[in-house]
């Protein structure tokens, strides 16, 4: 039950005119992220038909590796698609791929600064993290390439060029950060249809890719239905509807 306009309104005018954020400014990180994590475990709690893993509460990394192995067998994801993956690091994930999705039609490209996460993650890892010295990662299949830099200047460079097809699109967002998982995500809304999948590796995370996913669809309003989903909503995979 909320409160009436008018008392909002009046609240609204005294906190301002107040400044009252000098006194709540401590409270803020903590609020915003419990009003996050409400909403977030209440979608968890709408898709528990999802959780492949219901079984084992454990967390396990390698267990994305399970979600990307029932996406191969079950949801057509042996043929051909453009991958396009956002946070690459040393290029575990999307090495995985190109060696488990061998269509020659197939399409791999990987977005990373290769330096590190551009800005600190609350999620526990600081600026600079993931960094490989600018190095993009090794893998010897002509149809995987790499774009080193910010998403936010390979993103827009690539489009210009990248041509639609009747192939699927899977956006792999693992970039962890609120501000470059909303940005590919609000980049790519003009290309994609019904049938492409997005990837998540951090969904769990209530301020940043949780976050994002909401604002994306927000604005652009996509429907989508998840496919599977691992360690507590850690890794999840939607397709558009
Ligand atoms: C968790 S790592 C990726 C891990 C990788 N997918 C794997 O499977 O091991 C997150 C990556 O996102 C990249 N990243 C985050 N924000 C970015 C941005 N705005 N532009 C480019 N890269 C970004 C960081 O450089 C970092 O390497």
């Amino acid at each position: 039950m909320g409160l009436s306009l008018r008392a909002e309104r009046g609240i609204k005018l005294f906190f301002i005119n107040r400044k009252l954020h000098r006194w709540f400014r401590p409270l803020s990180d903590t609020l915003k992220k419990l009003g996050y994590l409400i909403e977030l475990s209440e979608w968890c709690e709408r898709q528990t038909h999802a959780a492949i893993d219901a079984a084992d509460a454990e967390f396990r990394h390698d267990k994305r590796y399970t979600l990307y192995e029932f996406l191969l067998a079950n949801k057509g994801l042996d043929r051909p698609m453009d991958y396009l993956e956002f946070g690459v690091a040393a290029g575990n994930s999307i090495r995985w791929w190109v060696e488990h999705n061998t269509d020659t039609e197939s399409c791999f490209v990987g977005f990373d600064t290769f330096t590190g996460l551009p800005e600190d993650w609350s999620g526990g890892f600081g600026k600079g993290a993931f960094s490989t010295g600018g190095k993009t990662p090794d893998v010897k299949d002509v149809r995987c390439t790499f774009r080193a830099g910010l998403f936010q200047e390979t993103l827009p460079k690539f489009l210009e060029t990248y041509q639609r097809t009747d192939k699927r699109l899977v956006l792999h967002l693992d970039a962890d950060l609120y501000s470059a998982t909303l940005y590919a995500l609000a980049a790519l809304a003009p290309y994609l249809r019904k049938g492409d999948m997005l990837f998540f590796d951090e969904f769990n995370v209530p301020l940043h890719e949780y976050r994002a996913f909401t604002d994306f669809l927000a604005a652009f309003g996509f429907k989508y239905r998840v496919l599977g989903a691992v360690n507590t909503f850690h890794a999840v995979a939607m397709q558009l509807e």
